[in-house]
């Protein structure tokens, strides 16, 4: 198998320019994302250090370097660290790693982790490494109708982390939308049991797990 065929293969195909291509809206997106990351569960401060495990082309580091946060990348794919690189330069360290084995040279105020939980052969162990590394919180993204929330809720407790905050994510991946619909999705985030009866269908939480 060559370095660009198969499953992984696909990542090297799509490198250059990931974000724009697979976010409709990929700065209403990242940035939402952006700012989750930074408050949900436990605020970071500026210099806080986050480490994204399966970063892609390092779109998200973008938005949390804007909020003073440090900003380091690791990815399986070479080109996607390469596109990483070339967006980010000096201002952030990327380097190529799988998220399975990857332990930062210090700890880190927070791990993230979107769109790759599935890549973790072993997500109890995934989740037990990373606490042991994230001294304030992992944060990630969970499809409700792929994964039962109980399971990984239940997981991330016994990995050490204290307090579980999951918050819906409606900003839509493939959809553009007008800035108020944007502001109104929102809005729609914090709706409880109606938020949740979307979920059956629809969108993903954004998973807190604090320590
Ligand atoms: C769907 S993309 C998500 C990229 C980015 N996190 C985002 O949300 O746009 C999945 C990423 O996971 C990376 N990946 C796949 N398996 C991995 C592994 N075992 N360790 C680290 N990265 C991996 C791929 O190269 C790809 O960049």
């Amino acid at each position: 198998m060559t370095e660009t065929s198969g499953k992984e293969g696909q990542y090297a195909r799509k490198a250059v320019d990931w974000s724009n291509a697979e976010y409709a809206d990929a700065h209403a997106y990242l940035a939402h994302r952006a700012q989750l990351i930074a408050t949900l569960g436990v605020a970071l401060d500026p210099g806080d250090e986050v480490l994204d495990l399966a970063c892609g082309d390092g779109g998200l580091g973008e938005h949390l370097l804007a909020r003073g946060l440090r900003y380091a990348g690791v990815d399986a794919e070479p080109a996607m660290v390469g596109a990483a690189r070339r967006r980010l330069g000096s201002r952030a360290v990327v380097g190529v790693g799988d998220l399975n084995t990857f332990v930062p040279p210090t700890p880190v105020a927070a791990t993230t982790v979107f769109r790759a939980i599935y890549y973790a052969h072993d997500r109890a162990a995934f989740f037990a490494r990373t606490a042991r590394f994230s001294e304030r919180k992992l944060v990630f993204d969970l499809n409700p109708r792929q994964y039962r929330v109980a399971d990984v809720v239940a997981e991330l407790e016994e990995a050490g982390y204290g307090r579980i905050v999951l918050h819906p994510f409606f900003v839509p991946q493939t959809q553009r939308l007008p800035g108020p619909v944007v502001a109104l999705a929102k809005l729609a985030e914090h709706t409880g049991p109606l938020a949740r009866l979307v979920l059956r269908a629809r969108f993903t939480y954004l998973v807190a797990a604090c320590r």
